[in-house]
């Protein structure tokens, strides 16, 4: 009986604890932020990261958009392949846990329609069709600036 005691005990403090690891990491580490936007807490060597990798994210539309403007569309697909799920492979995993679960996936989502439109580029060779779908992913991009930004944090 006692045993049974201590057993349901000690199940209702694993219980607690993985809600407690699985909540952190769908909200990420936020604080409030008067701009009803939600700052996401990153120290100086990971919001450095994040906002050269936004850098390039502008790098790639505009050279996405130019490359579609002048129906070059094996360029399109090059600059666009650079932007892919291949560029968040050196991506520190201890940055992500703090990313919210939303932005994470609005992150990755837009990574995906780079590579989406980089093999629909090789493939069709249509101008019209890549320029609708930089067009829909660069709502990826208004999206996540309009919820979330970045606090730099000492650690
Ligand atoms: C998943 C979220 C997310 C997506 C998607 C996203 N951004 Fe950002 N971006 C941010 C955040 C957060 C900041 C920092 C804003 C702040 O702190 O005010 C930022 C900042 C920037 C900056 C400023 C960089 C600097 O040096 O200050 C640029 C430029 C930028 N983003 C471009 C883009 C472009 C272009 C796209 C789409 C192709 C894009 N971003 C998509 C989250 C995102």
């Amino acid at each position: 009986m006692r045993n049974l005691k201590i057993l349901w005990g000690v199940i209702a403090l694993l219980l607690l604890a993985l809600t407690t690891v699985g909540y952190k990491l769908v909200q990420g580490d936020v604080s409030p932020s008067e701009d009803n936007r939600i700052a996401v807490n990153l120290n100086k060597f990971e919001r450095n990261l994040v906002l050269k990798e936004m850098r390039n994210f502008l790098v790639s539309t505009q050279g996405v958009s130019e490359a579609i403007t002048n129906k070059d569309l094996k360029l399109a697909a090059k600059l666009a392949s650079e932007a892919g799920m291949d560029a968040e492979k050196n991506t520190p995993g201890s940055m992500l846990a703090k990313i919210p679960l939303a932005m994470k996936t609005l992150g990755f989502d837009t990574r995906q329609k780079f590579d989406q439109l980089a093999s629909d580029a090789v493939k069709l060779n249509d101008p019209t069709y890549s320029r609708n779908q930089l067009d829909l992913l660069m709502k990826n991009c208004i999206a996540c600036h309009t919820s979330f930004k970045i606090l730099e944090v000492n650690e």
